[in-house]
């Protein structure tokens, strides 16, 4: 894996984002992708020289603190331009606050500040982790992901955070562990979830996946996004990452990560699985009982936002990682 210190595009404020400093920038990002193992599905190269810097209303919602990392070279650009800060920051799903794409004020209830996240389950060496730990113990990068919501629209992302295949190592699953289920925070005094059938849905969120798939290179654990600690409205303090597979699939807030031996219930499967399989892979020739999946709306901001239009990629692009999982 090859890892370099690579100046965020966000690290340049606005008003000194020149036309040289964005060239500049642009070549240094250029630069650092000789030598990267970049298949040819994440080229061409046209996306991620974007500067990005919040509005005032999303600023006050990102913690004071920036978390830095060097860029993972294998994932350092995709095919098409990083999402505004703002406008990921802003239009998020997190059911348990709300069944609307607004919930990022609502999520600033969140109490984060003294999480343990407890790693248990069919493990050699079971632990409690706090924030300090998460962020310490764990080698940190910076990884530039496609998101693919199973509803059809996408962005992309710049996440911080470390590949799941550390945890495994410090925690040693024994053989018996076969499948992962995450469990998201849950209190009914604090996430009161959408106004409509909120007593009904089987809460608290859970996901899971196969060992084989959380070994893989692409799984990864998010502590930051846009070179911040995670917002609350992303999943802070910690979330999964599975940029293969639609977005509901990335539980957020994890409070338990627990390695069982049969496949576990989760929160959509649960609720329909017909809809929202297990696996649920990006494939753009299975579609949704509800929609097609061969296209997505890759969305951008405009005036207001805009919805372009683009093919859906198998495995969200990311087969030559993850296709032999699933032959
Ligand atoms: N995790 C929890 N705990 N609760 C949720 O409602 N929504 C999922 C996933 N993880 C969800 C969750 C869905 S449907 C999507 S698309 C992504 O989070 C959205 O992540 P984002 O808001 O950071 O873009």
């Amino acid at each position: 894996m090859s890892i370099i210190r690579v100046p965020k595009p966000w690290e340049i404020p606005e008003r000194e984002a020149t036309p040289e400093a964005v060239y500049f920038n642009r070549r240094r990002f250029l630069k650092t992708l000789v030598g990267a193992s970049i298949g040819a599905s994440l080229l061409p190269l046209v996306g991620c020289e974007k500067t990005t810097q919040p509005n005032q209303a999303l600023a006050a919602t990102l913690d004071k603190k920036t978390l830095d990392a060097a860029v993972n070279l294998n994932f350092a650009s995709v095919d098409r331009p990083m999402t505004d800060i703002d406008l990921a920051g802003q239009y998020n799903n997190f059911y348990e606050f709300g069944g609307t794409k607004s919930i990022w004020r609502n999520a600033q209830a969140l109490p984060t500040e003294d999480w343990k996240l407890e790693v248990t389950g069919l493990v050699k060496n079971p632990r409690i982790y706090d924030l300090d730990d998460l962020r310490t113990k764990f080698p940190l990068e910076e990884r530039i992901y496609r998101f693919r919501c199973v509803e059809a629209w996408s962005m992309v992302i710049p996440w911080i955070g470390f590949p799941m295949q550390a945890l495994i190592k410090a925690v040693e699953p024994t053989s018996q562990a076969k499948f992962v289920r995450f469990t998201s925070f849950y209190d009914p005094q604090i996430t009161t979830g959408p106004t409509f059938h909120v007593g009904s849905l089987p809460w608290p969120y859970t996901e899971g996946m196969r060992i084989e798939e959380m070994v893989n290179d692409l799984a990864f654990f998010a502590l930051g996004n846009y070179g911040h600690i995670l917002p609350k409205q992303h999943g802070a303090p910690i979330r999964a990452v599975l940029p293969w597979k639609y977005g509901f699939k990335g539980a957020k807030s994890i409070v338990k990560v627990e390695f069982v031996e049969t496949q576990p219930a989760t929160f959509w499967n649960t609720i329909d699985a017909h809809e929202y399989d297990f696996e649920a892979n990006v494939n753009p020739s299975k579609p949704h009982p509800r929609w097609s999946q061969a296209t997505e709306k890759f969305i951008s901001k405009g005036p207001g936002l805009k919805w372009e239009k683009r093919p859906t990629l198998p495995y969200n692009g990311y087969g030559e990682y993850v296709a032999s999982l699933y032959v």
